[in-house]
């Protein structure tokens, strides 16, 4: 089980070392269950120092495809390695829908993860209108094809997938554990077609969108769902520690 906080654009530097403090001691030994927070970029190595010899890791919430140069406002892999992350959020529906990334870009990312071994937590879902219009399978798959092309994780403990229905995130309104169900399962079949049963039988898959304490344990009880991509409820310890607990 694999359960991570997307603080998203949340928390200034002292309010995200005491919400990393908060997750710490509520989280307090997590078990079996990896835990992980993504807090702006501002705040990583302030966090990382809170979070220091703790169970808790950490992660970003995007990244540049390439180690330097003349782009401005962006935040490279070796970077991030060095404020102390471990996982990278890539291809997020907030950033495809808000700053233009696509399958492509998520792509040469996860490429870039790898070669500076960060873990990309790498994000697929459907809007609503297309899964009314019957499209949510093909969609997820496209954007899996696209996006894993040439995707080399060595082992399964180096790639995450998040299963977040766009129509889900930050609504209140959460998928139905049997629609997590189906839509992980089909991930894991596409997995298995790129990497093998070994692999695609060890990835995390994980489920996003408007997860809280309440739902949680029925959610992660699901046979495919190996956990949560956190938003709203990673911002209180105690909701984040309950979910974790959960997994
Ligand atoms: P939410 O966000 O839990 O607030 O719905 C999830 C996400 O966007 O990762």
């Amino acid at each position: 089980m694999l359960v991570a906080g997307n603080w998203k654009m949340h928390t200034d530097i002292d309010a995200a070392r005491a919400l990393a403090r908060d997750v710490v001691d509520s989280v307090g030994d997590p078990g079996d269950v990896t835990v992980v927070v993504c807090p702006p970029f501002v705040s990583l190595s302030a966090v990382a120092a809170e979070i220091a010899g703790t169970p808790v890791g950490l992660g970003a919430q995007n990244m540049h495809a390439q180690d330097a140069g003349a782009f401005t406002g962006e935040v490279s892999a070796p970077m991030l390695t060095s404020a102390g992350c471990r996982y990278v959020i890539l291809g997020h529906s907030e950033r495809r829908q808000f700053f233009g990334e696509t399958d492509e870009g998520v792509c040469a990312k996860i490429g870039q993860a790898h070669a500076h071994g960060l873990v990309p937590i790498v994000c697929v879902g459907e809007t609503l209108e297309e899964r009314k219009a019957g499209k949510a399978e093909e969609v997820v798959g496209r954007q899996l094809a696209h996006s894993l092309r040439g995707a080399a994780p060595g082992s399964p403990d180096r790639l995450a997938i998040a299963y977040e229905p766009v129509w889900a995130i930050g609504t209140g309104e959460t998928a139905t554990p049997d629609q997590a169900q189906e839509m992980h399962a089909f991930i894991r079949v596409r997995l298995n077609e790129q990497f093998g049963p070994q692999t695609a039988r060890a990835l995390h898959i994980l489920y996003g969108g408007s997860v809280k304490p309440g739902n949680a344990a029925e959610l992660f009880g699901q046979t495919d769902v190996d956990g949560g991509l956190i938003g709203g409820a990673s911002l209180k310890g105690e909701d984040f520690a309950a979910i974790a607990r959960a997994g």
